[in-house]
């Protein structure tokens, strides 16, 4: 078991250059758009839609639907080595994590190994433990009226069923949270913390390896265990960065996509009774809220001189994806600033574009579908307590980290005996099986 340090304070956020002209200057990372990105993107989208920033050595920002999918869709000008914009010198080769960080050709046989532990089949598996995760959640909850919709009850749920994944004890949990944020939100502008902060993470995983290699379990390290790429083992250093990928692409971004739809929920009360009346619209809500809320943008790094839409980029330079940007774009959707919580053509970015196209989607769709259905069964109605209060992580994963809400309305839970959590096939998963409709029709 790890020991919990304590996370590093955002300080340092207050000590950066304020941005004065997000045309030439755009800083992911400034306090203004930390809180409030959406009308930074929107007039960049309108007046720059191909904006250049001095910042972290030469910076491109793409905020058309379809300027982000051109860049997404050519691996070999617009290289994936690193996804998460940083101080570090775009030529030196940091940790590259797989498939994430591999451009082709060896991207494919490195997702390859992963698809089959999280394609839509495999992922029925886990619809149960994530329906007990959220129950005892809420029970933790017991008769309050104030509550944090984020910490209760969003970041419980991805971080429980990734520590079931691995096979690793909830305890651990805190931990991974502690590691993400000196990760994503500190790391990026703090070179020496993200440099630790990857070793503590390594060595965890590695010792989960070694754990495995003695007592194989039915979880994702021992599934990796036995893979093979070429008709060879998976190197054990191998691995152990796959691992790291899953840590890191699943917990905060799922935490982000089910906080941010509570916290529509919670703000707009004729969606909350809506869905709580018709929960077969939840499938369909569940892509919308990541349209209006996309929980992450990744970065690519230029492989030469090239342009986007007449504007040079250099090689070297790191090229953002807005993909909150490009889920708003008027060109692809229908009055894009209103979320419409039965929106039908939807073809949103928010899992990405191209070959990295998140592999983690059906688990995430599983995730905020089911915790959503939880939540309104228990309570069908909630509002804000103080949106003022409502603080968002910053950096390329976005979403709300302390949302005070009230319990409105609350449905007492039938007794259920003491709820033991094990991932077993569930047969025709109910939840999973109306995303499939839903994306047939
Ligand atoms: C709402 C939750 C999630 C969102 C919004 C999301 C978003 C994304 C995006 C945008 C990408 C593409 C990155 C790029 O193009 O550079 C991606 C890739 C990836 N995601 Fe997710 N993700 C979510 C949850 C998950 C989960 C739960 C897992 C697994 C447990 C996961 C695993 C991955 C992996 C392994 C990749 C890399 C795929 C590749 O490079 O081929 N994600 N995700």
């Amino acid at each position: 078991m790890p020991t919990q340090e304590d996370s590093r304070p955002m300080d340092e956020l207050r000590t950066r250059a304020t941005v004065k002209d997000w045309r030439t200057d755009f800083d992911h990372f400034d306090t203004a758009f930390v809180a409030d990105p959406d009308v930074i993107w929107a007039d960049l989208r309108t007046t720059t839609p191909v904006a250049h920033s001095d910042r972290y050595g030469g910076l491109t920002v793409l905020t058309r639907w379809q300027d982000v999918a051109a860049v997404a869709a050519n691996p070999s000008l617009f290289s994936s080595r690193r996804t998460i914009v940083d101080e570090v010198p775009t030529s030196r080769r940091l940790l590259p994590l797989p498939p994430l960080n591999i451009d082709p050709p060896e991207h494919a046989a490195q997702r390859r190994v992963l698809l089959p532990f999280f394609n839509a089949v495999a992922t029925e598996r886990w619809e149960q433990p994530v329906r007990e995760i959220c129950r005892q959640a809420l029970d933790a909850m017991g008769e309050r009226v104030d509550v944090d919709l984020a910490v209760d009850y969003a970041q419980v749920i991805p971080g429980e069923l990734t520590a079931m994944m691995l096979g690793v004890p909830t305890t651990d949990v805190p931990q991974f949270r502690v590691w993400l944020h000196d990760l994503l939100e500190v790391g990026p502008t703090d070179v020496a913390v993200a440099r630790r902060t990857t070793t503590k993470i390594l060595d965890y995983l590695r010792g989960q390896l070694e754990q495995r290699r003695q007592h194989p379990g039915d979880d994702l390290v021992s599934y990796l265990i036995d893979q093979r790429i070429e008709n060879q083992p998976v190197p054990d250093n191998e691995i152990v960065k796959m691992l790291v990928t899953i840590l890191v692409a699943g917990i905060d971004t799922t935490w982000s996509g089910i906080g941010s739809s509570l916290m529509h929920l919670a703000g707009n009360a004729p969606d909350c009774w809506r869905l709580g009346a018709q929960p077969e619209l939840i499938p369909g809500a569940v892509e919308e809220f990541l349209r209006f809320y996309p929980p992450g943008y990744p970065a690519r790094i230029a492989q030469t001189n090239t342009e986007i839409g007449g504007r040079p980029i250099a090689a070297g330079e790191w090229v953002l994806l807005g993909l909150p940007a490009a889920n708003r774009d008027p060109e692809m959707f229908d009055r894009p600033e209103r979320l419409i919580i039965d929106r039908q053509a939807n073809r949103h970015t928010s899992f990405g574009l191209g070959i990295h196209r998140c592999l983690g989607s059906n688990l995430a769709r599983m995730e905020m579908g089911v915790a959503i259905e939880e939540f309104l069964a228990r309570f069908p109605d909630f509002e804000l307590r103080d949106p003022e209060a409502i603080v968002f992580s910053a950096g390329q994963v976005r979403g709300p980290r302390c949302i005070p809400a009230r319990i409105l309305a609350r449905v007492d839970p039938p007794a259920r005996s003491a709820a033991t959590i094990t991932p077993k096939p569930t047969g025709r998963s109910s939840f999973l099986t109306r995303i499939r409709r839903r994306m047939l029709a």
